[in-house]
């Protein structure tokens, strides 16, 4: 599994570079005049770093974009990686330079120079560990595994304490992925329940809910989207009590289908091999649990997720089915593929009826439909109150993590009027992922607030993007993690 970077910040020692071993790498601002851990690298080696500074190499570079100086004369190290900043690099631009650098490195121990604390060295290093991330627990060979890296800056007891925070939210940023980039082979109903149950060493409460304990409890809707799986459908309920004893929670909500072949509307063969993400939404609620609990977030959160397996089988749901979900509303299930709504249904009923929380926001790869809208570029963003919807915008701005809001309303209603049930699971091709959220909506109580968040387009890129490796994103843990900051305000 692969875990973050290891990394220290220390006072720059110019003495030290000469014998540095791995990468030396170096944050200049875009007017390239030299720093003095820069002069002293340039002397070591020959002229070579001004030469490389006062040509095109240097202008060339984009702010943000980094370059290799390989086998440099005079050092030990294997590469110098220059990377262009803003002379005031702001906080994204300050992990864009450390992504990039990442993307420039090779294995091995890094010294990372930033000259001054105006270049935002924690900022620096926490671009450059998200990076720093690859799925390869299965491959037999090319294993990587992160070096240390020792940050080596003026003020390195502010750039550490500013970086504890950050440190805490990657691990949670890495489970997600991790969980994600799982095959559903490994990642099973009963594994994912076993991998949130050991968070539980983290001060998290965690339970897990088998099939008859659903069943008592009504969830009908969930339970029919498993029952054509060999693996049992189970709902993980994870508490955070960091806050005070009184205050409700902030409860977050996650689809955790571990495959999802449609079911007997089954999916075409071509890009099926995908739909191992479709437990994105309850991966990103485990890794902000792991998040909160790491950085003891003074705040009350609860996480739930309905994991199950949608397959077609002899005892699989069919299309025409009329099941009963646990608030007593009746869906047809006209597509046995439009399965994520009716995990959701149930498990979202359940937060409201068990914690009364200030407010609910729910994750999920819901629909391909949002990725029509929207790309990869955006997650799509549904809410019933436009507070909350700006704040959650405003957390995503703050992360660099693209979101974008979408409409919800009654007039989608119409389009979910079924002839023998309350309602029915899909609402045709006009407004797709509209449709879906107003699906969800019905099973939201007056004066919640709550937001959905279509993640099908962002859970998973094809192409490394700034601190995005491909695979897994992480989508989603950085700005819930902001938006709880920004709920505690009151
Ligand atoms: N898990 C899919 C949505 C999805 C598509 C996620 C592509 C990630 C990438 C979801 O369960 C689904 O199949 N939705 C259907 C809904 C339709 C049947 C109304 C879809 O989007 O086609
Ligand atoms: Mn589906
Ligand atoms: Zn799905």
């Amino acid at each position: 599994m692969t875990i973050p970077a290891d990394f220290s910040f220390t006072e720059v020692d110019v003495d030290r570079l000469a014998t540095a071993e791995g990468s030396i790498a170096l944050l200049v601002p875009e007017d390239g005049r030299m720093s003095v851990p820069a002069r002293r690298l340039n002397r070591l080696m020959k002229g070579a770093l001004a030469r490389f500074l006062e040509g095109d190499g240097f202008s060339k570079l984009k702010p943000g974009e980094a370059a290799t100086l390989a086998w440099p004369t005079g050092l030990l190290a294997r590469a110098v990686i220059v990377a262009r900043v803003p002379a005031r690099p702001s906080v994204s631009d300050a992990r864009e330079a450390g992504a990039a650098i990442a993307k420039a490195a090779g294995q091995g121990p890094m010294t990372l120079l930033v000259p001054s604390a105006r270049l935002r060295p924690a900022e620096a290093a926490y671009g450059l560990g998200l990076r720093a991330y690859a799925f390869d627990s299965h491959k037999t060979s090319d294993g990587k595994v992160p070096g240390p890296v020792e940050v080596q800056t003026p003020d390195p007891a502010t750039a550490e304490e500013v970086f504890a925070r950050y440190q805490a939210v990657m691990q949670g940023v890495f489970l997600t992925r991790n969980l994600v980039n799982e095959p559903a082979n490994v990642l099973t109903t009963t594994e994912f329940a076993n991998r949130l149950e050991a968070l539980s060493s983290l001060g998290l409460g965690v339970e897990v809910l088998d099939e008859p304990e659903l069943e008592e409890l009504g969830m009908r809707a969930l339970l029919a989207v498993g029952q054509g799986s060999e693996s049992p459908s189970k709902v993980v309920v994870m508490q955070w009590r960091g806050g005070a004893e009184d205050e409700p929670p902030v409860a977050i909500v996650g689809k955790g289908v571990v495959f999802d072949t449609g079911g007997i509307s089954i999916k075409p063969a071509q890009g099926m091999e995908e739909m191992t993400m479709d437990m994105g939404g309850a991966g990103v609620v485990a890794g902000l649990m792991k998040a909160v609990a790491l950085r003891k977030a003074p705040v009350n959160v609860v996480g739930v997720v309905g994991l199950v397996e949608n397959m077609p089988d002899g005892r699989a749901q069919r299309p025409g089915d009329i099941v009963r979900t646990m608030k007593g509303d009746t869906v047809e299930v006209i597509n046995t593929d439009a399965e994520g709504r009716l995990v959701l249904c149930d498990i979202l009923w359940y937060a409201q009826e068990r914690f009364a929380p200030r407010a609910v926001v729910d994750l999920a790869t819901l629909t391909g439909a949002i990725i029509i809208a929207l790309g990869h570029e955006n997650a799509g963003v549904f809410a019933n109150d436009d507070k909350l919807a700006e704040r959650l915008l405003t957390a995503a701005a703050d992360e660099g993590e693209g979101a974008w809001r979408m409409p919800v309303g009654a007039p989608y209603d119409e389009q979910l009027k079924s002839d023998y049930a309350d309602v029915k699971n899909v609402g045709g091709r006009p407004a797709g992922s509209i449709t879906a959220a107003e699906f969800l909506r019905r099973f939201i109580k007056e004066g919640t607030p709550w937001a959905h968040i279509d993640i099908a387009g962002v859970a998973r890129i094809k192409k490394d993007r700034g601190v995005f490796p491909k695979g897994a994103t992480g989508w989603g843990v950085r700005t819930l993690d902001r938006l709880l900051d920004l709920l505690a305000e009151g």
